[in-house]
C-alpha cells in the first residue's frame, strides 16, 4: 500500500478541457479499490462552488524564492477519493481554466508555480505521501521545487515523483523572463534543466528531474523519442528512456457505457442493439438532420478543434461529403479557423451536416451512442479516449494508426489509416462505408468493440507496480 499525492490542472467532475479531466476523475478510485490511499490535488477554479468544499487547511504560506504567497487548502470526496483544492482567488478564480476565451493567461507559470508549491505543502500537513504523482507541465514543477527546497528534508526524503505526459503539445513554454518569477536559482535554467533554446520549458525541467516519466500508451512513449513526435523534447525522453514507461489508459464504464448511462434515450448492451436506433433518432433529431432513413450512415465527431485532431484533413472531405449518402454530427469547439469550417459545412450541406459548437457532455454521451462510425484522424494522440468510448457504443471507430488509437483499435474493430493525407482518410472513409453496407458483418465489428474491455484496473494495477518499484517494496 501506498500514499500517493496526485497534482494536476483538472479532474472530472470539477473542471474538465479534456482527456486529462477523465483520467484524474476515475484513476484515483481505482488505485484506492487497490488497496493504496490517494488524495488529487488542484485548483479551486470558479466553476468549482466553493461551498461544495471544506477547510482542509488555512493559511498555508508557500514560496517561490522569496516571494509568499498564501493559500487555503479546500477539500471535496468524489468517488471516495479526497480532492484537495488550492484556494487562491487572484490566480484561480477566473472563468476559464488556462484561458479567458482563446487568449492564454499570461501568468500561467505563475499560477501553476503555486499549485505545485501547494503540493509541497500539502504533502507536508494534511496528506503525507510516499507517491507524488503530476500530470502535465502544470504539475512539473512539483519535482523540481521538491529538489530545490526540500534536498535533504528527511520529511521527504523517501518520496518518489512520476510525471506522466498527456500531450507534449503543450510544455508551459513562456520566455525566460517568466523564469525569474519562479523564485528558482539560476543554476535551473540551463540545457539540460528548465531551457530550451534561451526560452523557460517547465515540462522539459519536470522530464529531466522526475524520479519516473509514463505517458499514457506505449506506442506515444515511443513516438515522443523521436524528432517527429518530440516536439523538441526527443533527446530528452530519449535520455530517460530507462525510466519511461507507456501505460495505456482506462476508462471509467459507470459514467460511459450504453447499458446503464442515464445521459441517452435509450440504454443498449451486446446482449440487445435495439436502443441504439432510438439514440440514432435523437441525435439525428438534436442535430436537425432529417430521419428519414436510419439505414443511413451518421459520422460522429466530438473534439477539441486543434489541429492535434486532424482537422486540416477533414477540411478536404467537401468532395466526400458531395458524393455519399452519409450525415455527420459534429460536436467541439477550439481554433476558430474549424469552428467557422464547421458552421459554413452545415449552412452549405443541411440535410447532410449538424454542428454544435461548444462543450456539452451530454450531447457527447448522445453522439457516441447513435452514431455508425466515430471519426478521429489525429495528427497525433498520445491515447485518446474517445475512440475507447466508441467501441463501447457500439459506434465503429475510424482513426489514424498514431499513439493510443493504433494501440486500441485494431483491423476487427474498426477502421485505420497510416499515412497523414486527406487522400489516405478518404479511402480509409470509402472502405468503411463499403464494409457498413453488409450489416451482418457490421454488426459483427460492432459487437467485438462493445465487449472489449479498457476499465481502468489493468492500467491502475501497472502504476501500482511502478510505485511499489519506485519505493522499492517486493
Ligand atoms: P483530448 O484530451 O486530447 O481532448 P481525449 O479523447 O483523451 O482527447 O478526451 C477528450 C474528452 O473530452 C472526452 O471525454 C470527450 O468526450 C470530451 N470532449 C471533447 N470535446 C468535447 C465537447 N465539445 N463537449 C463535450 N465533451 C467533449
Ligand atoms: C491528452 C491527450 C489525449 C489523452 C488525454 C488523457 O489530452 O491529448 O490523447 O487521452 O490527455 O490522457
Amino acid at each position: 500500500m501506498s500514499r500517493i499525492l496526485m497534482v494536476a490542472s483538472e479532474a472530472t467532475p470539477f473542471a474538465k478541457s479534456g482527456g486529462l479531466a477523465d483520467v484524474v476523475g476515475a484513476l484515483p478510485a481505482e488505485l484506492v479499490k487497490q488497496g493504496h490511499e490517494v488524495a488529487v490535488l488542484m485548483p479551486r477554479y470558479r466553476r468549482i462552488p466553493w461551498e461544495d468544499t471544506e477547510s482542509a487547511f488555512d493559511n498555508m504560506v508557500v514560496y517561490a524564492g522569496s516571494t509568499p504567497y498564501r493559500v487555503d487548502i479546500r477539500k471535496a470526496l468524489h468517488n471516495g477519493v479526497t480532492y484537495f483544492f488550492v484556494e487562491a482567488p487572484y490566480f484561480f478564480d477566473r472563468n476559464g481554466l488556462y484561458d479567458d476565451g482563446g487568449r492564454e493567461y499570461g501568468d500561467n507559470h505563475r499560477r501553476f508555480a503555486v499549485l505545485s508549491l501547494a503540493a509541497l505543502g500539502v504533502a507536508q500537513t494534511v496528506f503525507p505521501c510516499d507517491i507524488l504523482h503530476c500530470h502535465d507541465w502544470q504539475a512539473a514543477l512539483v519535482p523540481i521545487y521538491k529538489a530545490d527546497q526540500q534536498h535533504g528534508n528527511p520529511f521527504f526524503d523517501h518520496v518518489r515523483t512520476v510525471l506522466t505526459i498527456h500531450n507534449l503539445g503543450y510544455q508551459g513554454r513562456y520566455g525566460k523572463e517568466c523564469f525569474w518569477d519562479l523564485g528558482l536559482n539560476s543554476g535551473w535554467f540551463s540545457p539540460d534543466k528548465l531551457e530550451f533554446h534561451g526560452d523557460l520549458d517547465i515540462l522539459k525541467g519536470g522530464l529531466a528531474i522526475a524520479d519516473w516519466l509514463t505517458t499514457v500508451s506505449p506506442t506515444y512513449a515511443r513516438e515522443i523519442q523521436t524528432y517527429e513526435g518530440g516536439f523538441g523534447l526527443d533527446s530528452v525522453l530519449y535520455s530517460r528512456s530507462s525510466a519511461l514507461t507507456g501505460i495505456l489508459n482506462g476508462v471509467d464504464y459507470d459514467e460511459w457505457n450504453p447499458a446503464i448511462d442515464k445521459l441517452i434515450p435509450a440504454n443498449f448492451s451486446p446482449a440487445d442493439l435495439s436502443g441504439k436506433r432510438e439514440c440514432k433518432l435523437q441525435v439525428l433529431g438534436e442535430f436537425g438532420l432529417p430521419i428519414d432513413n436510419s439505414d443511413r450512415p451518421l459520422i460522429g465527431i466530438v473534439s477539441r478543434f486543434a489541429s492535434q485532431k486532424g482537422f486540416d484533413l477533414i477540411a478536404g472531405l467537401v468532395p466526400f461529403i458531395e458524393e455519399n449518402d452519409i450525415q455527420l454530427a459534429v460536436l467541439g469547439s477550439g481554433e476558430w479557423r474549424y469552428e467557422q469550417m464547421f458552421n459554413e459545412w452545415q449552412r452549405r450541406f443541411p440535410g447532410k451536416v449538424g454542428v454544435w459548437i461548444g462543450y456539452n457532455n451530454a450531447l457527447a454521451h448522445k453522439i457516441e451512442a447513435g452514431s455508425d462510425l466515430f471519426l478521429m484522424p489525429s495528427l497525433y494522440e498520445p491515447c485518446g479516449l474517445n475512440q475507447i468510448y466508441s467501441l463501447k457504443y457500439g459506434t465503429v471507430p475510424l482513426v489514424r494508426a498514431t499513439g493510443g488509437l493504433d494501440d486500441t483499435i485494431q483491423e476487427d474493430t474498426g477502421f485505420k489509416f497510416s499515412w497523414y493525407s486527406t487522400g489516405a482518410l478518404y479511402d480509409c472513409l470509402r472502405a468503411a462505408l463499403g464494409a457498413y453496407r453488409n450489416r451482418d458483418a457490421w454488426k459483427a465489428r460492432m459487437l467485438r468493440g462493445m465487449n472489449k474491455d479498457f476499465s481502468w484496473a489493468v492500467s491502475a494495477g501497472a502504476y501500482s507496480d511502478l510505485y511499489r518499484m519506485l519505493l522499492g517494496r517486493a
